[in-house]
């Protein structure tokens, strides 16, 4: 057997080098700023929990097992990916390699900080029955998991818990995890690590949601959500900026005055995906307006919405959509999407008033609940119960897993690459994953139109066991090179 990178630990300790870092990512105005180059930050993403929903348990998460995510991350690194959001994590499990890992890929992470499990997430149908210190031991834990890392570029408060369900109060209660986040983290954290919001795309409900969470509140400050995460699977197949309802939404954004990106995007009703909205998302018609995306998902699930398929611990098959995907990003102008623009970053929040509200189904007022007392205590002296990470040093250039393509062949050039301190990952021609040949069948080309604009349901309910349990294909090769130093 080949080495593992657990096993290759201890080994290369002697060799320990400084760690790298990425920048801290800020918010300015309504663009997402690199702190140290002022240069412009878009989300080039993926949505990320490989297993979906049985891939999590409170020992076990998507950022805790070291060999799973270098492989992710050496292939996102050829993709072209700068960031991951991760959905459902545990503060009881150490992230420090798997953070480190993508940190030295130059990839950023965008987290979830509620849990499937009982007391993990706030009930839309009873909010007030679940904003207590229970819910607070997993949101407070999942930042003093992630908070000492360069690379977390934000948490989400909640994902689409204002839908057609939801009570009339649930905005103001998710305002409030907000402010007690944020409070939180200004007062444990060393940097102010933005928080924001996931909305489902439920079109008119959309801007009166915007507004609720960004309009500025001079009695509660902190409450205000840094950024917006959208949902969005209005492109489907070969669409056109107006066919799929892109434009409407650039004029609902157009107000915005913080950063919104789609938090998931990638319609499979078409087979395989051609990625085709990726040019209209990264061009001058939406990049005043929306600052990237996470494409749905990574892995393929029961769902069909993979780029790449786990085949087995040993073994994972690059997918069409992979291809695809790569494609559209190499042809994005980096130059562009990197340039900063100062009435961007100057634009300012409106103020909180009910005339904000257009729905008359939507909460109109801003009277938050109070932080339960425990919780106030937590934010004054912190919360201690929880496996604080920290960045480790990685340096490693092959992976232990064979990687076979679209083709079926098999991938001999996947290299993990640590970037230069303040380097971020960008899609790289020169670097692309390709095949030297072409034989075999296409690994994706069976169409389905399973899912469509529904799937945008969330994802700690929806995902399912989407592993196939493929048999085993033989040991692992071309892991020889591989080395891992960790401080
Ligand atoms: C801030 O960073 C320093 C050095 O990394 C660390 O020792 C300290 O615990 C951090 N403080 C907080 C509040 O996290
Ligand atoms: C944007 O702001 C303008 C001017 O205040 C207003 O007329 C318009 O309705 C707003 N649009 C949206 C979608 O909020
Ligand atoms: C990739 O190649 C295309 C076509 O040659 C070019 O337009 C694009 O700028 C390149 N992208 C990067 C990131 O170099
Ligand atoms: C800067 O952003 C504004 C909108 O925020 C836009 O109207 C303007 O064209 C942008 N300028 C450049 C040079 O891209
Ligand atoms: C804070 O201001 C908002 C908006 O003006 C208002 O709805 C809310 O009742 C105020 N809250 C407190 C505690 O005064
Ligand atoms: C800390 O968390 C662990 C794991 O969730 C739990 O078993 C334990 O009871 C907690 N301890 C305290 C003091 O809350
Ligand atoms: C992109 O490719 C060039 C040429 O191979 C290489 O020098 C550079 O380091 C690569 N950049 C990244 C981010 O991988
Ligand atoms: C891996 O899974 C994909 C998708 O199910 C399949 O097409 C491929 O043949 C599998 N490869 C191996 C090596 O098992």
């Amino acid at each position: 057997m080949a080495p593992s990178y657990t096993q290759l630990f201890a080994a290369a300790c002697a060799l320990a080098t400084t760690a790298h870092a990425v920048s801290p990512i800020e918010v300015k105005g309504k663009d997402f700023v690199n702190s140290k180059s002022g240069d412009r930050f878009q989300i080039l993403g993926v949505d990320y929990q490989p297993g979906g929903s049985s891939g999590f348990s409170a020992t076990k998460d998507p950022l805790s097992d070291a060999d799973a995510c270098l492989r992710d991350a050496a292939l996102m690194q050829s993709l072209g990916v700068n960031t991951i959001r991760v959905y459902n994590l545990s503060p009881n499990v150490d992230h420090s390699k798997c953070a480190s890992i993508f940190n030295g890929a130059g990839i950023y992470m965008v987290l979830d900080v509620n849990s499937p499990l009982s007391g993990g997430s706030l009930d839309r149908t009873d909010p007030s029955g679940t904003y207590n210190s229970v819910y607070f031991e997993q949101v407070f834990g999942i930042i003093e998991a992630f908070k000492n890392f360069p690379n977390t570029l934000g948490f989400f408060a909640g994902n689409e818990v204002i839908n057609e369900d939801s009570v009339y109060e649930a905005p103001a209660y998710v305002r409030a995890v907000v402010r007690d986040m944020k409070d939180y983290i200004s007062t444990n954290a060393n940097r102010s690590i933005p928080v924001g919001y996931s909305a489902a795309d439920v079109r008119d409900i959309l801007v009166d949601t915007l507004d609720y969470f960004m309009c500025d509140m001079s009695n509660s400050t902190s409450s205000q959500s840094d950024f917006f995460g959208l949902n969005s699977y209005s492109w489907c197949g070969d669409s056109t900026y107006t066919e799929s309802g892109y434009n409407v939404l650039v004029e609902d954004f157009n107000n915005a005055s913080l950063p919104v990106f789609f938090s998931e995007f990638g319609c499979n009703a078409v087979m395989p995906r051609t990625f085709t909205e990726v040019a209209a998302l990264y061009s001058e018609k939406m990049t005043d307006v929306f600052s990237g995306g996470l494409v749905y998902e990574w892995t393929e699930e029961a769902n069909d919405y993979g780029l790449v398929s786990i085949n087995s611990t040993d073994t994972a098959t690059l997918l069409t959509d992979y291809k695809n995907l790569e494609k559209q990003y190499s042809k994005v102008d980096m130059t562009s999407v990197e340039t900063s623009n100062s009435s961007q970053t100057s634009k300012a929040a409106p103020t909180c008033d009910s005339s904000l509200i257009t729905s008359s189904s939507f909460l109109n007022s801003w009277d938050l609940p109070s932080t339960p007392s425990k919780v106030a205590e937590w934010i004054k002296s912190g919360y201690g119960n929880a496996t604080v990470g920290s960045l480790v040093s990685v340096s490693a250039t092959t992976i232990p897993q064979t990687i076979y393509d679209w083709n079926g062949n098999k991938l001999s050039n996947i290299k993990y690459k640590v970037l230069a301190s303040d380097e971020s990952n960008t899609p790289n021609n020169s670097t692309s994953v390709s095949s030297s040949s072409s034989s075999g069948s296409s690994a994706a080309a069976s169409s389905s139109s399973a899912g469509s604009s529904a799937s945008s349901s969330s994802m700690s309910t929806s995902a399912a066991a989407g592993l196939s349990s493929a048999s085993f294909m033989g040991l692992v090769t071309g892991a020889t090179l591989f080395a891992a130093l960790l401080l």
